[in-house]
């Protein structure tokens, strides 16, 4: 059975981009198939993480009627499928949650997850993508602003019947300063899927365009999105240090 989940926020910039990508890139390490999709079509960057900007055929090609579904398909070499689009204003189309339903209706069968990067705020285009797919994931910062964003989405998802499976507290830097993760789950009164920590590895890994999960899989932030996508699919991980990493990788 494919599972339709869209990774959402409230507010911009938390992190939903970089969770698709390297959770796209988890499950396909524990042999799930995936697709990418790039439900962010005023401000596409999911191809743009992933090192592929300028996709020759896009979601905006194949929405309006310009090009086939399976033409805007590519496979990634980090083990999942993406469907980009298109980073030009010329280009510059929404989807409403209809042509998304279609869309995914296509699609479902050929994959175990469909993974949707959704816009930021809580316009017509974010809502779209939250009411099209059967699950949401949220993606948050542990500040006050990013929580009260957050709740807001989550009250939008209950409002469509989109499953909140939980909430990705991203860019955590234990200072005092922050919410703790009991705080956050207390707050939005959602599971906690895991946390991310603040990595300065993530700024280099998307400037080499590629998931961190590529870039540094024995980084911290590589361990803790392998045991979110761990807990998506119901298998145990244990993060494993960098050194019994290398350890690892040098007995493989
Ligand atoms: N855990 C982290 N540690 C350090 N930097 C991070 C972390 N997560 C994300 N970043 C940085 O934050 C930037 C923004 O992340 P990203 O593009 O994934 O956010 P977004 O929610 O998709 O933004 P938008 O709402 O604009 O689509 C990234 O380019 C990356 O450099
Ligand atoms: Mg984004």
């Amino acid at each position: 059975m494919t599972r339709i989940i869209t990774i959402a926020s409230g507010k911009g910039g938390v992190g939903k981009t970089t969770l698709v990508s390297n959770l796209a890139t988890a499950l396909a390490k524990f042999n799930k198939s995936v697709i990418a999709v790039d439900g962010n079509l005023s401000t596409a960057n999911l191809g743009i993480h992933l090192g592929i900007p300028l996709y020759p055929v896009t979601l905006q090609d194949v929405l309006s009627g310009d090009a086939r579904l399976n033409d805007a398909l590519y496979y990634h070499p980090a083990g999942f499928t993406v469907l980009p689009a298109d980073i030009s204003l010329k280009k510059l189309r929404l989807a409403n949650s209809h042509e998304l339903v279609d869309i995914f209706y296509k699609l479902v069968g050929g994959c175990d997850f469909i993974l949707v990067d959704s816009a930021a705020g809580l316009g017509k285009e974010a809502l779209s993508a939250l009411e099209a797919a059967d699950e949401m994931i949220t993606v948050t910062n542990p500040e006050l602003p990013a929580l009260t964003d957050a709740l807001k989405i989550g009250n939008m998802a209950e409002k469509y019947g989109t499953h909140n499976l939980g909430v990705v507290v991203n860019r955590v830097k234990d200072t005092k300063h922050e919410f703790s993760l009991p705080a956050v789950e207390n707050f939005l009164d959602t599971p906690i899927l895991g946390k991310v920590p603040e990595d300065h590895e993530i700024s280099k890994a998307v400037s080499r365009k590629q998931p961190i999960l590529v870039h540094k899989p024995s980084s911290k932030a590589s361990q803790h999105i392998m045991s979110i996508a761990a807990r998506l699919v119901g298998e145990d991980y244990k993060p494993r240090s960098q050194v019994s990493h290398k350890l690892f990788g040098w007995l493989k």
